[in-house]
């Protein structure tokens, strides 16, 4: 038999064993980049994080539709993220990014939104440049679930030994989940803001947060 001291300090052990079996625990999940994913690695992931699985997949005028697959532990804590966008006629573009918790969750394939071509009435400015931050807009009939007008700008450094400078600039049609991304990674490197911008004037509307914040700085204002 145990002396009472005894049972409280086993019992603190098991708490404390406990508590370091969930802090520390870890699961495999599929990591790939690219043409990889067909053969998946494995990596050992921290629970709290969770695994990721990534499609993105773009087609320019004239080329043969890409796809990018990735795959991973997520190095913060993951979120979903789903959203397509048209910009110009050159480029349309579809983004899904999925988050699941245990071992190989992240095994099977990666989902991207699907594109429609069913006209939805709304009209944006359009245009795309992979050299200038602007471009000159043509209206642009937006379809499916691109319902909002978006304007996107992506800047990045690509792959080749002097890592030359990319800039994107773009205006068209998205999902509304494409409306506020603040340094979203797409394409491998190009990190990308949107912003929601008025379908008539093509100028950017005040994010939710930030109309909520005038809005109470008016009523302080008022009350003051
Ligand atoms: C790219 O083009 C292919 C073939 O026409 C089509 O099936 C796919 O939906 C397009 N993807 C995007 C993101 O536009």
């Amino acid at each position: 038999m145990l002396q009472p001291s005894g049972r409280k300090s086993l019992l603190a052990l098991c708490v404390l064993a406990a508590c370091a079996l969930s802090t520390v625990e870890s699961y495999v999940c599929t990591q790939c980049f690219l043409d990889e994913c067909g053969t998946d690695k494995q990596t050992t992931c921290e629970a709290s994080h969770g695994c990721f699985s990534n499609k993105q997949e773009y087609n320019t005028s004239g080329q043969p539709s890409s796809l990018l697959e990735l795959k991973g532990c997520s190095p913060s804590t993951c979120v979903p993220l789903s959203f397509s966008a048209t910009l110009g006629k050159e480029m349309t573009f579809a983004f899904g990014r999925q988050c699941c918790e245990g071992p190989q969750c992240n095994q099977g394939e990666a989902q991207a939104p699907q594109k429609s071509s069913d006209s939805n009435g709304i009209t944006c400015h359009a245009c795309y440049s992979e050299t200038d931050i602007a471009c000159t807009t043509a209206p642009l009939t937006c379809t499916g679930a691109e319902t909002k007008c978006v304007e996107v700008i992506g800047t990045g450094v690509d792959t080749s030994p002097g890592g030359n400078m990319l800039v994107r600039f773009g205006m068209g049609c998205a999902t509304e989940t494409a409306c506020n991304l603040k340094g979203e990674i797409v394409l491998g490197s190009l990190k990308i803001n949107t912003y929601c911008v008025d379908p008539i004037s093509g100028s950017r509307l005040l994010t939710p947060i930030l109309s909520s914040t005038l809005t109470g700085l008016f009523l302080l204002k008022v009350l003051l």
